[in-house]
């Protein structure tokens, strides 16, 4: 049995498809059903009997402490955070409230748990902590890309919340031993990511013919791995990964923005054609930057292929293609969660930028 925090959303409810595909081993979901997280992700797996769904809050020890008493994980990973770096600038309080207090929770309820088992079960127990690239904060251009001893220097309160939140599960090995490992991984893209983020939001909004908004000049660079190439990675350091260690994860996929953009308008161009006969390229629109925006993001994911053997099987053009397929062929998906939480958020973020 294992534990996924957050499994409702983008990553984690990838993850546990995945999982459950390829795996007999039961999985426990636990996630508070924010915003981002969906149940329609999942509904190919509700009746399975493998999994099991607990609407639960990091933010509540008691019911995470219950939880692990009646299931017993042999691992838990946790992916469950607020994700959204714009939202973190509207309102830090939940990333805090969230990445680093529920993170810090986690911690100690697995702690105890972890203090109770027997000598075998505690030495094979793992706690894998899912993080970002962006705790490394920004590259200029001819900087290498990030490793595993880069510095850390977050520039949002996403990042920085993140941040925190690693350097907790860094203490919790060094001082108790928990036998964690910890995954840092650059831009996810693929099915079920909510359209707040790039890629979704540019694939929607060209759909319904409104303004492609592109932050800045659009130069500003991230690498971009396929998020089942993601969920890989996290299976291989769960299950090989050196107790204590960092493991980046990247697609050494570098795009500008504004080549995401043009590539993804490209592509619908041919697959969903306007009815005006005119390219999605007519609807780039360039927008005040976002403060703080860091430049460019690169990983170096050297050590998790030497070591774990991992490698990413997705290229850009094949992962995106496939993820705008899914999108074409998901639109019911999209139109459900585009609620009025969802309009609030554009206008909130999109509103006097142009
Ligand atoms: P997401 O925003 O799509 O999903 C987050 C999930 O966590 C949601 O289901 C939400 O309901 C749940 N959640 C939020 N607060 C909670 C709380 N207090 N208690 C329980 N559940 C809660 O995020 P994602 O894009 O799937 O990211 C998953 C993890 O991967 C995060 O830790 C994120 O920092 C990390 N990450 C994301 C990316 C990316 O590109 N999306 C890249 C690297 C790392
Ligand atoms: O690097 C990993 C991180 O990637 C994760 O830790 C975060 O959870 C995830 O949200 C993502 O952060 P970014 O800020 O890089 O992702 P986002 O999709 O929000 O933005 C990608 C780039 O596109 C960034 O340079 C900002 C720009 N952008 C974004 C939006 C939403 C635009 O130009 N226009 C937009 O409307």
């Amino acid at each position: 049995m294992i534990f996924v925090t957050g499994g409702a959303g983008f990553i984690g409810s990838n993850f546990i498809l995945n999982w459950l595909d390829k795996h007999k081993e039961p999985v426990v979901n636990i996630d508070k059903l924010t915003y981002a997280g969906n149940l329609e992700n999942l509904k190919s797996v509700e009746c399975n009997p493998n999994y099991i769904f607990a609407k639960v809050d990091l933010l509540d020890q008691t019911a995470l402490a219950e939880l692990v008493g009646k299931y017993k994980p042999r691992a838990i990973l946790n992916f469950a955070a607020e994700s959204h770096v714009d939202r973190s600038i509207h309102g830090p309080g939940d990333f805090i409230q969230t990445n680093i207090v529920g993170t810090f929770n986690l911690l100690e309820v697995t702690r105890a748990y972890w203090g109770t088992l027997p000598e075998a079960e505690k030495k094979s127990f793992r706690f894998l902590h899912v993080s970002t690239d962006e705790v490394y904060g920004s590259l200029e251009m001819n900087d290498p890309a990030f490793s595993e001893t880069t510095p850390y220097a977050p520039n949002s309160p996403y990042s920085a919340s993140k941040a925190a939140s690693d350097h907790l599960v860094r203490a919790y090995h060094h001082t108790y031993g928990l036998p964690t490992v910890t995954t840092n991984c650059s831009n996810n893209y693929g099915p079920y990511q909510f359209p707040e983020k790039l890629i979704p939001i540019v694939i929607h909004n060209a759909l319904k013919g409104k303004d492609l908004p592109i932050y800045g000049d659009g130069s500003n660079i991230r690498d971009w791995l396929y998020v089942v190439d993601h969920c890989e990675a996290i299976e291989l350091a769960l299950d090989k990964g050196r107790l204590g260690e960092t493991y980046n994860v990247g697609g050494w996929n570098e795009k500008k923005n504004i080549e995401v953009v043009d590539t993804i308008c490209g592509t619908l161009d041919k697959l969903r054609p306007r009815s005006d006969g005119k390219s999605y390229l007519t609807q780039k629109v360039f927008v005040k930057d976002r403060p703080g925006h860091d430049k460019r993001y690169a990983i170096d994911a050297t050590k998790i292929e030497k070591e774990l053997g991992w490698k990413p099987k997705e290229n850009f053009e094949t992962g995106l293609a496939k993820t705008i397929k899914w999108y074409l062929d998901n639109e019911t998906w999209v139109s459900n969660v585009v609620s009025g939480n969802y309009r609030e958020w554009l206008d909130k973020n999109y509103e006097g930028r142009k």
